[in-house]
């Protein structure tokens, strides 16, 4: 089969190789899968560059996210069947044709979910979840967060508009005001001038006595959620 490989740390585009490598075997309770679609995530690419909190043993596999076919299962595997459509939020190395994981680790995916959906369906919305959670914001509050046009962004938004919750969003452009309007996420300012940023509206935040804020990009090192095996960057 087939595998993104990389011999040595650095630029994606300069350490990525496809590689013929053997086609693994399912232990016991790990199924086989068949790589359909996985996404390319920031953190992917910073594990790719050796600058994540995460570092593999080289020469290394990339990519954690993705959706995929069960194609064998090994021994004492249940609830799973051959040709079942599943997702994976945590299963190092899918960059791959075939990649084994553990079983208990895999989400069914409903058939109405088309395969660009379910192969985003766990990191990015179990990180605006569990921030959502660790923030403890009740309905009425207000956050503040940047990157606001991000995966991420847009899923705090959301989630949070569902919960009653508030969310200022930052971003560095108009034209990204304008597609999260498009998307239906209100409440964004553009933080370049030379774009015009616009105030928010004073009846926006004029309710928030104690807003709180988010960073995606920062200086500082944080921790990382449990969405991928590491702790990293924010
Ligand atoms: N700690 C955790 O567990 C965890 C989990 C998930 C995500 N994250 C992190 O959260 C961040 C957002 O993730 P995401 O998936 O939402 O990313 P994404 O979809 O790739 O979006 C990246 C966002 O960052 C903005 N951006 C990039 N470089 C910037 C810069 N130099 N100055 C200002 N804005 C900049 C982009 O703005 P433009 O569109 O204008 O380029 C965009 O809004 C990433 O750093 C990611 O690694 C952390």
């Amino acid at each position: 089969m087939r595998a993104i490989v990389h011999p040595r740390f650095g630029e994606p585009t300069d350490v990525l190789n496809v590689e013929e490598v053997e086609t693994p075997e399912p232990g016991p309770g790990q199924v086989r899968l068949r790589i359909l679609l996985s996404p390319i995530h920031n953190h992917d690419l910073w594990t790719i560059r050796g600058t994540y909190g995460y570092k593999p043993e080289l020469p290394a596999r990339a990519g954690t996210e993705a959706v995929g076919v069960v194609d064998a299962l090994g021994e004492g595997v249940e609830g799973l069947e051959v040709g079942q459509r599943v997702a994976t939020g945590g299963t190092f190395g899918v960059w791959a044709e075939y990649v084994v994981t553990p079983a208990a680790g895999l989400i069914p995916v409903a058939e109405a979910l088309p395969d660009e959906m379910a192969a985003q369906l766990v990191s990015m919305p179990f990180s605006a979840i569990s921030l959502l959670h660790s923030l403890d914001l009740k309905a009425g509050d207000w956050l503040v967060q940047n990157t606001a046009n991000g995966a991420v962004g847009r899923m705090v938004a959301q989630i949070a508009r569902a919960r009653g919750i508030h969310v200022l969003g930052l971003v560095r452009r108009q034209s990204a005001v304008d597609e999260l309007a498009q998307q239906g996420i209100s409440n964004v300012v553009s933080t370049t001038p030379a774009t015009g940023a616009r105030r928010p509206s004073r009846s926006s935040t004029a309710d928030a006595s104690s807003p709180v804020s988010t960073r995606s990009v920062a200086r500082r090192r944080t921790t990382c959620c449990r969405c991928c095996p590491r702790t990293a960057r924010s």
